[in-house]
């Protein structure tokens, strides 16, 4: 292999890596930025795109709801990160 098609495989694999690198916690996108974001993106795009997520504002009986409905029990651990979550960074504006 020559000098400058080495490098060329190298710039591609570290454009392709790069993605990788930036996701893993913090990828929360499109999901706007705040406590447990990674969380919510995680459990509420399991089954439907996050637009439909998005695009509702949430009180704390409808997120709790949603929360039994879909997930599980809403006073667990993880259940009352979320439900903080969709109240306040996609609470009722
Ligand atoms: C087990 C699968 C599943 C998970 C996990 C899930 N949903 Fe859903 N969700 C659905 C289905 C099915 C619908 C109704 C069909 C549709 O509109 O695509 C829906 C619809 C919705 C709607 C539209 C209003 C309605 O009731 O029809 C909202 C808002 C919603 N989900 C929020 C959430 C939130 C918030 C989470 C995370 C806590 C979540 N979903 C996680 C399956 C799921």
């Amino acid at each position: 292999m020559n000098p400058t098609k080495l490098f060329r495989v190298l710039g591609w694999t570290v454009l392709a890596v790069l993605p990788v690198l930036a996701g893993g916690a913090d990828d929360f996108a499109p999901f706007p930025t705040g406590e447990n974001a990674a969380l919510v993106k995680k459990t509420c795009t399991e089954c439907h795109s996050a637009n439909i997520v998005l695009s509702t504002q949430f009180d704390e009986a409808l997120a709790r709801r949603q929360y039994k409905l879909f997930v599980g029990d809403p006073d667990s651990e993880e259940g009352q990160k979320v439900i903080k979550y969709l109240t306040t960074v996609l609470g009722i504006k």
